[in-house]
């Protein structure tokens, strides 16, 4: 394969992330009521169920984004135009929708690197290999990363004659809650130099029936998606989890402004893990929490950029302002 992977990811680094996984594992099952992290669902299979989600036809996030893209991409191009641009895409799974605006670019001339990161070292390894049939390295120079965030962009090839352009797409911001999602941006703000850009995809609070058809899809790809966390358990852990004993469900929560996924037991039982010497029950109908989507506001959106050492350069909308991605530049 003619494009450079730098492989960060878990299986390479060991022990340290199987202790990492144990303990989320262990306090999120400890805690009542259960919840366990969405990036648990994230190994090579969990990406690719994701990529499935972003084709249902209810799923709005994914289509909204399609059409900013398709209708302010020149915006976009004009933002970074003149200078020499890193475009480094943050959990980018297929990248399906930055390859618009990559061929965008390319098109209007910019110089561009692009550096996709991801934990699924299987999501980038086929993202490379979709690279090279569409652009190829002569025209698309590129490097992939198969690692965490922060541990990715401490890897991103060195070269101080281009401007970063971190794109964090896809509402993943929201799958943190607000606290949460200050500090990710704190952190990424101190990675950065002054001047760089991010763009951000935000899900925005919508009638709360839409968002229920969203995160519900008749051919349960949300669900084998969110059970497919039980697969992790039961390899990682040594879990014996029989996931036909487990449904799935997508609610909106208008304490917590968020979509949650619940996993829920039909039946009293218990589970045991070998690997770590302990058994967890679940009582019938006993829910676990594994995935959260905030629906942001555009005054919480602002605050979180100026809160957090950015400058507000664009709201792009869709047309039915369900979604905006947000670009922010850099202030130090
Ligand atoms: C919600 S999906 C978004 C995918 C794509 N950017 C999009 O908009 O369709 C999140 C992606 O982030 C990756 N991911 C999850 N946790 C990660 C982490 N800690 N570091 C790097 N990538 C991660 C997943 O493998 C997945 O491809």
């Amino acid at each position: 394969m003619p494009y450079k992977l730098i492989n960060l990811s878990p299986q390479e680094s060991g022990d340290l992330n199987d202790q990492f996984f144990a303990k989320a594992v262990i306090d999120g099952l400890s805690r009542s009521p259960k919840v366990l992290p969405s990036w648990l669902i994230f190994d090579d299979k969990g990406s690719d169920l994701f990529q499935k989600i972003t084709e249902l036809k209810d799923y709005q996030p994914a289509m909204s984004e399609f059409e900013i893209f398709h209708n302010h991409k020149a915006r976009i191009a004009e933002v970074l135009s003149g200078q020499a641009v890193q475009i480094i895409d943050l959990g980018s799974g297929d990248a399906r929708k930055t390859r618009v605006l990559l061929k965008y670019f390319l098109e209007r001339g910019l110089d561009i690197h692009f550096i996709p990161i991801d934990i699924s070292e299987g999501a980038v390894k086929n993202l490379l290999a979709t690279l090279d049939s569409e652009f190829g390295e002569a025209s698309l120079p590129a490097t992939g990363i198969a690692g965490d965030y922060f541990e990715g962009l401490e890897n991103i090839p060195h070269d101080s004659a281009r401007k970063n352009f971190v794109c964090f797409l896809g509402s993943t911001l929201g799958n943190r809650t607000l606290p949460n999602a200050e500090t990710f941006l704190a952190r990424l703000h101190d990675t950065l130099n002054a001047g760089d850009w991010v763009m951000i995809g935000f899900d925005l609070m919508k009638n709360p029936k839409i968002l229920y058809k969203a995160y519900n899809d008749p051919g349960g790809v949300f669900e084998t998606f969110n059970l497919h966390l039980l697969d992790g358990l039961n390899q990682k852990l040594g879990a014996n989890f029989d996931k036909s004993q487990f449904v799935q469900q997508g609610h909106y929560n208008w304490r917590s402004r968020a979509v949650e996924s619940h996993i829920y037991s039909t039946r009293n039982q218990t589970v045991d893990f070998q690997a770590l010497n302990r058994k967890f029950h679940f009582g019938l109908w006993e829910s676990m929490q594994t995935e959260h989507s905030y629906k942001y506001t555009l005054p919480e959106i602002e605050a979180l950029a100026a809160g957090n050492g950015f400058k507000i350069v664009e709201h792009l909308f869709d047309e039915k302002q369900h979604f905006v991605d947000s670009v922010w530049q850099v202030i130090k």
